[in-house]
């Protein structure tokens, strides 16, 4: 069997860092990609991969990311992985920065749509393959401070399951994976705008919350399962957090 292949955003830092080295460690050829040239060049001397520099809010940065996945696969890609996104703020809906919530939209909606427009043919090319999105609980269940993340992971939600309606008849499955509170580096960091202290808390008194790896090995045995097994939603939290506002901390789980 050929050597299955796939497009990682996301891939500078975090889940989809790591996910690009468990797919790498898999066996995988891996086209990992972000905007930072700098993150990438280090993750490519840590994992066998190929890296391009990509803002996936250009259309025409995500064109050149489609020439370059076509040329290094052969013209054939087995799956695109949208793990490029985040959050901005966790300001109350009355005074929040509309701004911010704009952005998001543009990352985590329009971002991710447009790499998967750009890669489907790719896929299709392919034969089978599949399209993971990165998704959140957010997209489940609002949380006080919550709703700009809330509305763009909600929307990308359904971007998932209308693609998967609409590829029906074709071997091509929609993976939505939504974890909870995931412990990575950057992602607090960037959402309460470089405030490490505050960052620090979103995580305080958790003795094993999520981490990167965690979400990365989930990316894989899901991409792994035989092609007609689509895991369509995965829902995934530190045993810690009972919903997207209820952590127990300092209790050792
Ligand atoms: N951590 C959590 O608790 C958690 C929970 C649920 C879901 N998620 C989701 O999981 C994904 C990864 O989160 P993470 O924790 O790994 O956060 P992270 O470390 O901040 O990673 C975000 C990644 O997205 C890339 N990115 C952001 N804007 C981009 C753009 N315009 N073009 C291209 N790449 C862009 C960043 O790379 P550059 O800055 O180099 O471009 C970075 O590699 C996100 O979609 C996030 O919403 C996270």
């Amino acid at each position: 069997m050929n050597q299955p292949t796939a497009v990682v955003t996301g891939a500078s830092s975090g889940i989809g860092r790591a996910t690009v080295k468990t797919l790498a460690q898999a066996g995988w050829r891996v086209l990992a990609t972000a905007r930072r040239a700098d993150r990438l060049a280090s993750l490519a001397a840590e994992a066998l991969c190929e890296t391009h520099v990509c803002d996936i809010t250009d259309g025409d940065s995500v064109a050149d990311l489609a020439t370059k996945a076509a040329v290094a696969f052969g013209g054939r890609l087995t799956a695109i992985v949208n793990i490029a996104g985040g959050a901005l703020g966790v300001d109350a809906v009355e005074t929040a920065d509309l701004d911010k919530w704009r952005a998001m939209y543009e990352t985590n909606v329009l971002g991710t749509t447009r790499v998967t427009q750009a890669l489907l043919p790719l896929v299709r090319a392919n034969g089978f393959g599949s399209v993971v999105l990165l998704t959140s609980t957010a997209a489940q269940a609002a949380y006080q401070g919550g709703a700009g993340y809330n509305a763009a992971k909600a929307a990308e939600t359904m971007v998932a399951r209308a693609l998967r309606l609409e590829l029906v008849g074709e071997p091509i499955r929609v993976i939505e994976i939504a974890p909870g509170m995931v412990k990575t580096d950057e992602f607090s960091l960037v959402r309460l705008d470089g405030d490490a202290d505050a960052a620090a808390q979103v995580y305080a008194g958790v003795a094993f919350p999520l981490v990167a790896e965690d979400i990365a090995d989930i990316v894989r045995y899901a991409l792994t399962v035989p092609q007609h097994v689509n895991l369509d939603l995965i829902t995934v939290r530190p045993v810690a957090q009972a919903a997207n506002h209820l952590v127990a901390r300092g209790r050792g789980v």
